[in-house]
């Protein structure tokens, strides 16, 4: 039987989940695919702490070189997460032969292009399935699954946390604080829940699949985002009025040559099949030329479902090793092109404004004149209350209206004496 050696760095909450996995199904992997995949070690900084599963000691080392340098390992895991030193350590894996799974989505989404030349370079596979969608098989739908089509538009939920958040304020009428610590206790958020919060993380993400899908080329920098910080239980209790939800959406849609990328809280029908996507669960929907509209729905994070994608990978890999001549889809740039990545400006989309104004006459009047100066068309306007002279919610859908537009008027209307806190801006996709 093919043995493959793997080394493990990072033993936190999915590499602990990794060890888990492996120890529960290795005969089974075993007498599924006939390769045992071996664990050789296991190293952290911190090898003491209880992570509640018993590891042999012996593979236990706190000395990553020792991991990095072995002849017999055959793959390494990258599960510490961030820039660095995960970088080193996966280029350094690469330069000594050694093939790498990783989930880590930060580290691809702006320096992947290095790391897949280095791969390239040393003639070794990278498989990230756990880095977007946790237990989401959707790195291997992209490559395999939809290999005949050209994907058009690939939207959807891919933060769990934040996912948790608005669904627990909406849902339960929660608020931010106390279900940001509910996601954290469950194991869903970054060390940093920072980057949950304020879409980065789903940003990495969908530059991931973006790359899979449109453009050999993400300028990751220049990726709007938008998070959910400032998302109020107002604004979430309106929208549910209009027949709305408020999801944060992660975006990329194909457009002639161009492709349009970002990240923000975003309206959603509450028919449309995202919108029942609750709790940490994550939703990646694709639309392409020849298979039409798909949705693929599961865990998006927690440490089990997170592994099992890690898992999967390495029977992958292990598969190559044992099949060196089988087929692989495993290139990034496949016949990807370099297409050009639309600024924010010139990006069309409904929008729901929310305008703390005075309640008195001429008010509205006096905002839609300024909305249709910049081109921008309502659609429908309820007042919130009444509250003579004081400043009243009024609620505004607007038509499609091209953001360099919107942020005009935003900006005169916010400076008038009717409007008495900064107009809150969210965008509407029908999907
Ligand atoms: N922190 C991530 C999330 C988990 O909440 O979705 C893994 O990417």
């Amino acid at each position: 039987m093919k043995i493959v050696n793997i080394g493990l760095i990072g033993f936190g909450t999915i590499g602990a989940g990794v060890v888990k996995v492996l120890k529960k199904k290795t005969t089974t992997l075993q007498k599924k695919r006939g390769i045992k995949l071996q664990l050789k070690y296991v190293c952290d900084q911190d090898i003491s702490t209880s992570r509640g599963i018993s590891v042999d000691k012996k593979i236990l080392t706190t000395d990553v070189e020792k991991v990095l340098n072995d002849p017999n390992i055959d793959i390494v895991i990258e599960l510490i997460g961030g820039i660095h030193p995960a970088k080193e350590f996966i280029l350094k894996a690469i330069k000594n032969k050694k093939h790498v799974v990783t989930a880590n989505k930060a580290l691809l989404a702006e320096h992947g292009g290095e790391i897949f030349d280095a791969a390239a370079k040393n003639n070794v596979e990278i498989y990230f399935e756990a880095s977007v969608g946790g237990a989401i098989p959707i790195i291997k739908s992209l490559r395999e699954g939809l290999v005949a089509n050209q994907v058009q538009n690939i939207f959807g939920i891919i933060n769990g946390t934040s996912n948790y958040i608005l669904s627990q304020m909406s849902l339960k009428g929660c608020d931010f604080k106390t279900a940001l610590r509910e996601a954290q206790d469950r194991g869903y958020a970054e060390k940093d829940p920072r980057l949950d919060i304020n879409g980065m993380d789903s940003a990495h993400k969908i530059a991931i699949l973006t790359k899979l899908c449109f453009s050999k080329k993400v300028d990751f920098k220049n990726i709007y985002v938008e998070g959910i910080d400032e998302v109020g239980l107002q604004d979430i209790k309106y929208a549910d009025d209009l027949g709305y939800c408020i999801k944060l959406l992660a975006i990329a849609k194909k457009s002639g040559d161009e492709f349009e990328i970002r990240v923000h809280p975003t309206l959603l029908p509450k028919k449309h099949l995202l919108s029942s996507v609750n709790g940490v669960f994550n939703a990646i929907f694709i639309n392409s030329d020849f298979a039409g509209d798909m949705l693929l729905y599961g865990q998006g994070a927690g440490q089990l479902p997170t592994a099992s994608a890690v898992v999967s990978d390495l029977l992958e890999i292990a598969n190559k090793i044992d099949n060196p001549n089988s087929i692989s889809f495993s290139n990034m740039d496949r016949e990807v092109p370099l297409r050009k990545m639309r600024s924010i400006d010139n990006v069309e989309t409904r929008y729901y404004l929310r305008f703390s104004a005075l309640d008195e006459p001429g008010v509205l009047s006096k905002i839609a004149q300024i909305l249709g100066k910049q081109n921008i068309s309502i659609y429908s306007v309820i007042q919130k209350g009444r509250r003579q002279a004081q400043a009243v919610s009024i609620v505004m859908m607007i038509h499609e209206a091209k953001e360099k537009n919107l942020r005009r008027a935003l900006a005169q209307l916010d400076k008038l004496p009717i409007i008495k806190r900064k107009t809150i801006a969210i965008r509407v996709e029908r999907g």
